[in-house]
């Protein structure tokens, strides 16, 4: 397939689920007792999700593949999706599942989190449509770790998508289980850009600095892109370690899918052919724009609305 027949730009898989947020909670749950939040918000949550939703807001075509329950969270992640224009048609619904879901307890500026994986425990290579697949230019795969049924065919998922001519990036996300066993020597020849955060980094390369880590799988890997919270981000172009400081954000709302956006803002520039380094402080811009608003989409509605954000912010525009 030649590339003006290609119908998507980027198509996501991944995890899909809702965050139920539970905010003001003023004290910890205790077993036995009851506490009441100041309010509540039912969002579109997932790393996979809130990227796709956010690269699509960008201007991006993008469809998402993945596996969902049929109950009233699944309308939420589809209704969510599709609002931002994401083609779902290819996520899978099963009457027998449900729909992945986090609690998220919001107490003193910070979290804590239950998940329900649901469905996304259930999604597996077999459910994948390689046609559709193919009618994309770029595959983005996040959160490895909460999809055990993707995650042992993840070498064989990036060298499919390479021989069917796309390109890949892969976010891997934090491992629940703390085992961070990835093949990264069999996975990353077929992994275009490798996108973790600093601590992920080091947990899959088994490694004390993000030094030593390259220097363990530059064999294997293309570009690599280690996101550092309010540090910004390191970029490895194959030869050499470039620091893209972070945008300054003194009025930080929360950080909930900054990495998520920052490989949004980095993937489309990216697919539009863009230089490592402009990629690089495009992610960046993406990323702190996110945690100007509260979630992981609420910066990112449509073009027009994101770059008056980033312009009043940042003092530039992002799309
Ligand atoms: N407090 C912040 N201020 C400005 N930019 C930020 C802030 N936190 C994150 N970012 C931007 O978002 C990117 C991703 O955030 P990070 O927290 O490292 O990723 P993750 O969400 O995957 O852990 C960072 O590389 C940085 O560019
Ligand atoms: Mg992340």
């Amino acid at each position: 397939m030649i590339a003006s027949e290609k119908k998507f730009d980027v198509c996501v898989i991944g995890e899909l689920n809702v965050d139920i947020i539970l905010n003001d909670i003023g004290n910890l749950p205790q077993v036995g007792k009851e506490l009441m939040a100041g309010y509540m918000e039912v969002t579109l949550g997932s790393s996979s999700a809130i990227f796709a939703s956010n690269l699509s807001a960008l201007g991006t075509s993008v469809a998402f593949i993945g596996k969902i329950g049929e109950d009233n969270f699944a309308r939420v992640v589809i209704d969510s999706l599709s609002a931002r224009n994401v083609d779902t048609s290819r996520i899978i619904s099963s009457a027998k599942l449900n729909t992945g879901a986090t609690i998220v307890l919001v107490y003193d500026q910070d979290r804590a989190n239950i998940t329900y994986p649901g469905a996304m425990y259930d999604f597996k290579i077999a459910d994948i449509d390689f046609n559709f697949l193919s009618r994309a230019k770029h595959m983005h795969f996040a959160t490895c770790f909460m999809q055990p049924g993707i995650k042992k065919d993840l070498p064989s998922l990036f060298s499919r998508a390479r021989e069917l001519g796309l390109t890949t990036s892969l976010d891997t996300q934090w491992d629940p289980d703390e085992k961070w066993d990835l093949p990264l020597d069999q996975l990353l020849p077929n992994v275009d850009i490798f996108l973790p955060n600093m601590q992920e980094f080091k947990y899959l390369t088994h490694s004390n600095s993000l030094g030593e880590g390259i220097e363990k799988i530059r064999d294997h890997a293309n570009l690599i892109v280690v996101k550092n919270g309010n540090d910004g981000a390191y970029g490895w172009d194959g030869t050499h370690i470039v620091h893209q400081p972070a945008f300054i954000n003194n009025n930080v709302i929360d950080t909930v899918g900054a990495g998520d956006s920052f490989d949004a803002g980095f993937i489309r520039d990216f697919i539009g052919g863009k230089p490592f380094l402009k990629c690089l402080e495009t992610g960046a811009l993406a990323g702190a724009l996110n945690t100007t608003m509260a979630g992981g989409t609420g910066a990112f509605r449509d073009p027009e609305t994101i770059n008056k954000l980033s312009i009043d912010r940042f003092g530039r525009p992002l799309v």
